[in-house]
């Protein structure tokens, strides 16, 4: 089993990463009371809860399951949490654990920081979105129907486990959108890791498992060093935002669901490359490279054709990143290195779109 830890002082928490987790990890030494709620959707309840369950004999655990699917990251649902943890007595140290992909991961991270103002939860992640991105960090919230994440608080976990053996069962679809994530940390700074996804595209689509924690590792250990850095974004955690300006334009536009959130980003990667074009970075042949690994995972380059520049800046304006009612886009300066840029032109982004 590797580990890693995220280091952010008396909050600081590891990442174990090996197949076989959710029937034989290390999650009780990460529990300190004797209640536990695990909160999961019903296709991973099915998949993972009774093995996850084994390890907890000696706790006192209940279980809320939730339906699949991003609309069930709601403030419906957030209010179930609660009145389950409520009705079933739970108290400053029980500890919730979140087992699923980034939704269960996003509205259990954040049911942790509300309830009786912040008790403990584990991420088990079982998507290789939330393996390598969405678990670590502590970003949590749910949804409005005026905006995606738009109720929130940062609320670290306790520990992370990442079982590899889990994403067996992904739909290669999901597989692929996860695989926009950990392409993005090759992009936004680590070309060495690039090079290593070029060089281990076979295996991995293969699904070879030890080349699988090795990638997931990595990708871990780049978001644990900026986490470190800059734990509520004022400055570098922006950077991990790379295509996701443009992503979250696709996506809202297009409805959510239509696009998965790994599809848009790749689409959204290439946009960002383009305009490092047109701003004099990188050459064409760099942008090449990168939209040849992202297809190879079968991964959309390119917007949907319907949309203009309109379309997109309407979404844009409203990203949390911007400043002074400024739109700030995340740009490549190089593969493996990346900059906020927040002067860039109606007509150079009309260039990308
Ligand atoms: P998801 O949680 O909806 O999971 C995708 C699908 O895979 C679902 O149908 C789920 O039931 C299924 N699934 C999960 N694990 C499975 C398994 N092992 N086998 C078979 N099926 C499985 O989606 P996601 O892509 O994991 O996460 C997307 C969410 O993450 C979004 O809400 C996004 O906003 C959020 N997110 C958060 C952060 C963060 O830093 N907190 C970062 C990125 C994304
Ligand atoms: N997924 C981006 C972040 O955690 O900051």
């Amino acid at each position: 089993m590797s580990s890693l830890i995220v280091e952010l002082g008396s909050r600081s928490y590891p990442i174990y990463i090996d197949s076989g987790l959710l029937s034989n990890s290390p999650i009780t030494s990460h529990i300190k009371g004797n209640k536990v709620c695990i909160v999961t959707n019903a296709v991973v309840a099915d998949l993972y809860l009774a093995s996850l369950q084994q390890q907890l004999t000696n706790y006192d655990v209940d279980v809320v399951v939730l339906a699949d699917g991003e609309q069930e990251k709601s403030l419906a649902n957030f209010e179930r949490i609660m009145a389950h943890l409520l009705s079933k007595l739970h108290g400053r140290d029980s500890t919730l654990i979140a087992l699923g992909g980034g939704v269960i991961g996003d509205i259990t991270g954040f049911a942790a920081a509300c309830y009786q103002r912040g008790i403990d939860f584990i991420q088990v992640p079982t998507t290789l979105l939330a393996q390598v991105d969405s678990s670590v960090g502590g970003k949590t919230a749910v949804n409005h129907p005026l905006g995606k994440n738009m109720i929130g608080a940062f609320h670290q976990p306790k520990a992370v486990l990442i079982d590899v053996q889990s994403l067996v069962s992904l739909p290669k679809r999901e597989f692929a959108a996860g695989m926009a994530e950990v392409i993005k940390y090759g992009i936004l700074g680590d070309v060495e890791f690039f090079a290593w996804l070029e060089a281990n595209k076979v295996a991995i689509k293969q699904g070879n498992s030890s080349v699988l924690a090795t990638m997931i590792e990595r990708c871990c250990q780049n978001k644990a060093n900026i986490v470190a850095q800059d734990e509520t974004e004022s400055g570098v955690r922006a950077l991990l935002n790379l295509g996701h300006t443009f992503a979250h334009a696709i996506e809202a536009e297009q409805g959510y669901g239509k696009w998965l959130h790994g599809e848009a980003v790749a689409a959204g990667m290439v946009q960002a490359a383009n305009l490092a074009v047109v701003l004099g970075f990188i050459t064409s042949s760099q942008v090449k490279r990168i939209e040849q690994l992202l297809r190879y995972f079968d991964l959309p380059t390119e917007g949907p054709s319907t949309m203009d520049i309109e379309s997109y800046l309407k979404h844009m304006v409203r990203d949390k990143k911007n400043l002074n009612g400024k739109i700030r886009l995340i740009i490549p300066t190089s593969i493996g290195k990346t900059e906020i840029f927040d002067n860039i032109s109606r007509e150079q982004l009309q260039q990308v779109i």
